[in-house]
């Protein structure tokens, strides 16, 4: 059998980062980039990585050797994006085209993890070619990361996506705040007028290894078949995990007046991703089988322990 390919996973202790490595490491030989959590997974290498010389990151990840870079880095909380609009631009705009850079040098192959966070929220199922609006700092880097990143690197793989899974402790995910807090017997507000279309994380990974085997370049939205609203997924998700619906109760976000601007609506057509691969991502039931499957099955345990 020949050796697994090896991957290289920028923001190694994040949400996205631990999940990629915990499902991709039988598969790849996976090697976590870290930054100031250390994170320990079984069958998993880590290493320190800086972001801010392209010169060092290419001798850096030269020493690591690659076969794929994923960009899973970033200042990714609005609220702190929104009070510090310079750090947010250092770790979503430029950090993430040195790494495009350092790629572009050494001609390894390169995913950017970017948001559905881009547009005014005024439209459904904004496909890749629909324009960027963002109304915060947060939807403006990650935006100006994205036109960086190509620009300096054409043969980059962009993923446009709104993902949940199981978080570690330090890191809780949409779906954990459900559940975990209705397992505790408390009430949520969930708004009823804000949008998306959300894709669990082993899905997300899946995909997106396929669209590097097929090698595609430039943007794709990789995102669940379904447009569905904060509050509905909250119910489907109490509904799969018997859990008490009557808790959850519908809220507005337009009654929420301390909270930064966010867009109502970021649901994203996936249909150009589903043309590529011949085949759906799944609807709001499938991924949340795979959710519920995971914790039934013990199988996200040690995520779960981090
Ligand atoms: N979460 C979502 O629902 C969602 C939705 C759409 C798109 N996204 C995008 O998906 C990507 C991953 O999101 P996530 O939720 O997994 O993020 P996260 O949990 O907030 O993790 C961010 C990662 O970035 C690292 N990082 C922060 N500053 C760094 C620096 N100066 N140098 C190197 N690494 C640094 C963090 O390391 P330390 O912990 O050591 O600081 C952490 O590993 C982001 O690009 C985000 O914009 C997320």
């Amino acid at each position: 059998m020949g050796k697994k390919p090896r991957i290289l996973i920028v923001g190694g202790s994040g949400l996205l980062g631990v999940n990629w490595a915990f499902f991709a490491r039988d598969e790849y030989q996976v090697v976590l980039a870290l930054h100031q959590r250390e994170v320990c997974l079984k069958n998993v290498q880590t290493c320190y990585l800086t972001l801010d010389s392209t010169d060092n990151l290419v001798h850096q990840i030269q020493a690591i050797k690659p076969n794929v870079i994923i960009n899973a880095a970033g200042m990714t909380n609005v609220d702190k994006c929104e009070s510090d609009p310079d750090l947010a631009k250092v770790l979503n705009v430029d950090f993430a085209r040195n790494l495009a850079l350092a790629c572009y040098r050494l001609t390894v192959p390169m995913v950017h993890i970017s948001t559905d966070h881009l547009f005014s929220g005024q439209l459904s199922l904004a496909d890749e070619i629909t324009t960027c609006c963002p109304i915060n700092v947060y939807g403006q880097t990650k935006a100006m990361g994205e036109v960086q990143v190509l620009s300096v690197n054409p043969n980059i793989l962009v993923i446009r996506t709104n993902f949940f899974g199981w978080g570690p402790s330090y890191r809780q995910s949409f779906s954990d705040l459900v559940i975990n807090g209705l397992r505790a017997g408390n009430a949520l507000t969930l708004f009823g007028d804000v949008y998306f279309s959300p894709i669990h994380i082993a899905v997300l990974a899946k995909t997106v290894h396929d669209l590097i085997n097929v090698q595609a370049k430039g943007i794709f939205n990789v995102v669940g078949d379904e447009r569905i609203s904060k509050k509905d997924f909250g119910l489907r998700l109490a509904q799969k995990f018997n859990l008490d619906t009557t808790l959850i109760k519908i809220g507005s976000i337009d009654d929420t007046k301390f909270l930064i601007r966010r867009p109502k609506d970021m649901s994203l057509s996936n249909q150009k991703t589903c043309t590529l691969l011949n085949r759906n991502m799944g609807n709001i039931d499938d991924q949340i089988r795979v959710l519920y499957e995971q914790e039934r099955d013990g199988l996200i345990e040690e995520v779960r322990r981090l």
